[in-house]
């Protein structure tokens, strides 16, 4: 029969959810089930509305569900009948304690070895699926050694997970690589196998890649920390690009075309976002620490410092062209999701320019296709972005149509780059808004030329606009 008959997943999120519905898409003869501490979330996995919206997602878990796909509470039963057990728990950046504000808290997953030691009666291969600093593996040990049953024994695979949300069915079922770190030893290297079979049944062996633990550890924190780089860097050409008339889109193209260089993740924006970049970049900037070594903790912390600008940078340019005020302007926000095909909110731009606004006295109209509106006034009134949620309430309104959001608004600040806000009907738009208009394009995604003939003030990242706006609309005042 196959080595593997039952998979356990602790926690499903954003990369339980989808990683498992698709192994148990391509593994029918596998049982997977899914546990998580909320009630809540299991509920919502087990009904009609997903607790995430990934696209291809809901097919598939309508698919497998009930068959060999399974959400559920009992973490008991789940980890007692698995072979394998994946920990994709959340590891957050630590809110208070050593290395508050950077370290990544493994509580959630110490707290599954701690489960799994206490429930386990039968050898498991225990995966860490989140991600985690470099050496964690060595924890996990310890904590599932020290609680050892007699004649129980344990395998650890470092096994992390490089899905980018908005794309995740598309990156698991064809991914780049599949990265597995284990022991040098024969047991390390028969789990690593065994893991691999499963992964087999739909990547071919070339792309599954093997290494010692703490590779695989580092690997993770090392590839979220070189393309939040990327970004960090084009973003900081971005505002020399502003600031001489150079046009950050031909300088991407431009040294894209080097293959050294390669053409993704050029893309110059409001600034990047998501669960990921920001706390893999200061988990990694504490370790440097940590480990002695100042410089390289200082390198990787300048790429956060330069997102921070980013973020800042744009919304002051806001202000700026809103004649240096916009105290009880009332302004139009398209897009809150930290990116595309996401109802995701986590560390997204969008509060970033929603605070620095509010704290100006602006007024907000926010639209976004997937976020839910609780979503948005629960960011907005959280203690990071006020002391004063009552306030905030008030000077937000959230919309379920973008031509609504408009009506009577100042100003359109892009902050995802959603497809649906390249289409829509400007000249519709424009007539809705208090004159002169103003579009920010925070993702460089609208057709800036013929807004502008629309009769829009458009300011967007890394280019110089020349502004025949003003003159435009003046223009097209005596046409009515
Ligand atoms: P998430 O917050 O969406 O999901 C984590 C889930 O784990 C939650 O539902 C939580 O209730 C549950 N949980 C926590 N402790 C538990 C416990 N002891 N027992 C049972 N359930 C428990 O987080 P996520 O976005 O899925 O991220 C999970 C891990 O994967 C993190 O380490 C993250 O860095 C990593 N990761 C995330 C992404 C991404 O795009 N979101 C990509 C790659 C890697
Ligand atoms: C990222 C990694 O890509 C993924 O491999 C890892 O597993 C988790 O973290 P994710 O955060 O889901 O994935 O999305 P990603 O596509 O990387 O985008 C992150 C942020 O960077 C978004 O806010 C996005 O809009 C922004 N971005 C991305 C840019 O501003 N410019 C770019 O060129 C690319």
């Amino acid at each position: 029969g196959p080595p593997i008959s039952k998979i356990c997943c602790i926690g499903a999120g954003y990369v339980g959810g989808p990683t498992m519905s698709v192994i148990a898409l391509k593994c029918p003869e596998v049982q997977v089930t899914i546990v998580d501490v909320s009630k809540e979330r299991i509920s919502q996995w087990n009904s009609d509305k997903l607790p995430i919206y990934e696209p291809g997602l809901e097919e598939i878990v309508k698919k497998c569900r009930g068959k060999n796909l399974f959400f559920s509470t009992d973490a008991k039963k789940a980890i007692q009948e698995a072979e394998i057990i994946f920990i994709s728990v959340n590891t957050p950046t630590k809110t208070s304690g050593n290395g508050k504000g950077r370290a990544a808290d493994l509580k959630h997953v110490e707290g599954c070895a701690r489960l799994i030691a206490g429930i386990a009666t039968s050898c498991k291969i225990v995966v860490e699926k989140s991600t985690v600093p470099v050496k964690a593996a060595e924890s996990i040990m310890q904590v599932l050694k020290a609680n050892n049953k007699q004649g129980v024994r344990y395998s650890i695979l470092s096994n992390p997970e490089f899905l980018a949300e908005g794309t995740a069915i598309e990156n698991l079922i064809n991914p780049d690589r599949v990265l597995i770190g284990g022991e040098e030893t024969p047991e390390g290297q028969k789990a690593i196998e065994t893991l691999c079979w499963i992964y087999n049944k739909w990547i071919p062996k070339e792309k599954i890649l093997t290494t010692n633990t703490w590779s695989s550890e580092l690997s993770k924190l090392a590839a979220n920390a070189m393309l939040a780089q990327r970004i960090s860097s084009i973003n900081s050409l971005s505002a020399v690009c502003e600031a001489t008339g150079a046009d950050v889109s031909e300088v991407g193209r431009a040294i894209g075309l080097d293959s050294r260089i390669g053409s993704k993740f050029l893309q110059a924006s409001v600034g990047f976002g998501g669960s990921c970049f920001q706390k893999d970049l200061l988990n990694l900037v504490y370790i440097c620490e940590k480990l002695n070594l100042p410089e390289v903790a200082q390198y990787w912390q300048k790429v956060i410092d330069m997102n921070e600008y980013q973020k800042t940078r744009f919304s002051q340019k806001i202000i700026e062209c809103l004649f240096n005020t916009v105290s009880e302007k009332r302004l139009t926000i398209f897009g809150f999701a930290f990116k595309k095909n996401t109802g995701d909110t986590r560390e997204t731009p969008a509060i970033t320019v929603c605070k620095n606004l509010l704290d100006e006295g602006a007024k907000l109209n926010i639209y976004d296709p997937k976020v839910e509106k609780s979503q948005i006034i629960a960011d907005l009134t959280s203690t990071r972005v006020t002391d004063n949620p009552e306030e905030v309430k008030k000077s937000i309104e959230i919309f379920t149509d973008p031509y609504d959001a408009v009506v009577g608004t100042h100003a359109i600040v892009i902050c995802t780059e959603w497809d649906e806000f390249i289409e829509m009907d400007y000249d519709r738009i424009y007539k809705l808004m208090i004159k002169p208009a103003y579009l920010f394009d925070g993702r460089k995604i609208v057709n800036h030329e013929e807004l502008q003939n629309v009769g829009f003030h458009v300011i967007t990242i890394g280019k110089k606009l020349n502004r025949p706006g003003l003159m435009r609309s003046v223009g097209s005042i005596s046409q009515q």
